[in-house]
């Protein structure tokens, strides 16, 4: 079969989906709270750094755009979720709308946006756990052990430590409980919730001017990073097989957790910019703004603290934490420190075990080494997958800062999203008489945003973290070309791949 027109039928997919019996548990409720669980991190909890030193208080509008790109993507996603509610997601409905060769440019990028978002999510827990430390037991942590060498260090060890750690408990065979899940949900939403209740009554409005001090560029710059914060929605996808009546319920939780974190998320930001840290820029001595994640702006920030000057918000590491400090919270800051220290890993184990199964979904479609979907003979998981998805994301998150990671990340789940919404338009043209159980609204106006909107936001990454796309696809597209064109199941005629 010529391999551009290959695809796994839809109805092959659903068919394999019936006749796992994975049990049906989670309703709507639970299913949002795991999506919340999955998107609340980072992003909020040490970003929010990054974007004031982006963009200014405009930071708020870029919350406001990447949530509203984020908001039509998780509709389409809806459509294709309600329809083909199986593991595998963006990677699954590529293959049955598009073709192999983009499900596997999907699924390629995928790595990208779980493997390097778990690096990303473990590098700002060593933020969190690094500033409880020196807080709580006044003892100082040399620089030098926390910070890959973009910022002056050698290695970022806590970082590589928890990435290690979680690896461990994948392969042991810790994935996700629904209750521990909640638990972890109500600790990151009180912490949200005390932050907001503190520091939003003392907001000073005069620190929202200048409003824009890098202009639209610098608001959509942040927004390309800060698009991160909700990212992980789609894991609510890939739990579709173990929810009762996941027509109804999928499309729910998706929208609902995706609002929810909207809300908070610009309630937060607001919050930050009116502390008396604000949220302007730092800039060098030469009045010019400074790059997120540099040494430059490293050295600037220990020159201004040492001057006796307060941390500015773009200089922390721990930036909610930091903000209440600043407020005279100094213990509710450090609790919210605790929060984010004990919930953090939860988001790094989540994008890991995302990671996992794709690798093992493509490696059961005889994509990738039948090696790789090993399962281990005692603890009865992919251990494989596991261990490879670990050194990616341990090397990675050793060596890198959390703003690049983060913004590496979100260049490969910009693509798979807006692939997802292609899909669900090419599917309703070439067959629009099958059930869509949720149907996207305004579906020729909501799609074509949702394209145009991740196109716009990758335009505005850094260029670096704009060159990791293709490059990561030129070795992608290799990798298909050696390996997985001619060793393909749905290539070979072997119909039942899951
Ligand atoms: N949205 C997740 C976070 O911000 C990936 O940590």
């Amino acid at each position: 079969m010529p391999y551009f027109n290959r695809v796994k039928s839809l109805d092959a997919i659903l068919a394999t989906a019936e006749k796992k019996s994975l049990q049906r548990s989670l309703g709507a409720f639970q299913l949002t709270l795991l999506g919340i669980g999955a998107v609340m991190g980072t992003g909020i909890f040490v970003l929010t750094s990054e974007a004031s030193q982006k963009a200014g208080p405009g930071m708020m509008l870029s919350f406001v755009l990447a949530g509203f790109v984020c908001l039509v993507a998780a509709i389409c996603y809806a459509e294709l979720a309600a329809m083909a509610p199986v593991a595998g997601s963006a990677y699954t409905y590529s293959y049955a709308v598009l073709g192999e060769p983009i499900a596997w440019t999907v699924g390629w990028a995928l790595i990208l946006e779980y493997a390097l978002g778990a690096s990303a999510v473990a590098s700002s827990w060593s933020g969190y756990i690094v500033g409880l430390i020196e807080n709580l037991l006044h003892v100082r942590i040399s620089p030098l052990w926390v910070n890959g060498p973009a910022a002056g260090g050698y290695v970022n060890l806590p970082a590589a430590a928890i990435v290690a750690a979680v690896t461990g408990l994948l392969i042991m065979g810790t994935s996700k409980s629904a209750r521990a899940n909640a638990i972890l949900v109500c600790i990151k939403v009180s912490a949200l919730v005390l932050f907001v209740v503190l520091a939003l009554p003392v907001m000073n409005t005069a620190n929202f001017h200048p409003f824009l001090p890098k202009g639209i560029t610098g608001v959509t710059g942040a927004a390309a990073s800060i698009f991160f914060a909700y990212v992980g929605f789609d894991a609510v996808s890939t739990a579709a097989e173990e929810t009762t009546n996941p027509q109804r319920n999928v499309p729910i939780a998706l929208i609902a957790s995706l609002t929810f974190c909207i809300i908070f998320y610009i309630a937060v930001s607001a919050g930050a910019i009116g502390s008396p840290l604000g949220a302007q820029p730092v800039s060098g001595a030469d009045g010019a703004v400074l790059s997120p994640g540099t040494l430059a702006l490293t050295q600037r920030c220990e020159a201004l603290v040492a001057g006796g000057a307060a941390q500015p918000l773009a200089c922390s590491h721990e930036a909610l934490a930091h903000i209440l400090r600043s407020i005279g919270w100094v213990k509710l800051g450090n609790l919210i420190g605790l929060a984010a220290t004990i919930a953090l890993p939860s988001v790094v184990l989540a994008m890991m075990f995302g990671q996992t199964r794709i690798f093992f979904t493509m490696a059961r479609d005889g994509l990738l080494p039948a090696r790789f979907a090993a399962v281990h003979p005692r603890f009865h998981t992919p251990h494989v997958v596991t261990l490879v998805t670990g050194l990616i994301a341990g090397l990675t998150t050793a060596f890198l800062p959390v703003g690049k990671l983060a913004d590496y990340s979100n260049s490969g789940t910009l693509f798979a999203f807006a692939t997802v919404a292609l899909a669900v338009l090419v599917l309703r043209r070439v067959d629009p008489a099958r059930h869509r159980p949720f149907r996207a609204p305004l579906v020729w106006i909501v799609a074509p945003l949702a394209i145009f909107g991740c196109v716009y936001l990758y335009a505005s990454l850094d260029l670096i973290a704009k060159l990791v796309l293709p490059g990561w696809g030129l070795i992608g597209l290799l990798v298909y070309l050696g390996y997985g064109r001619s060793r393909s199941l749905v290539g070979r005629g072997i119909a039942e791949a899951d």
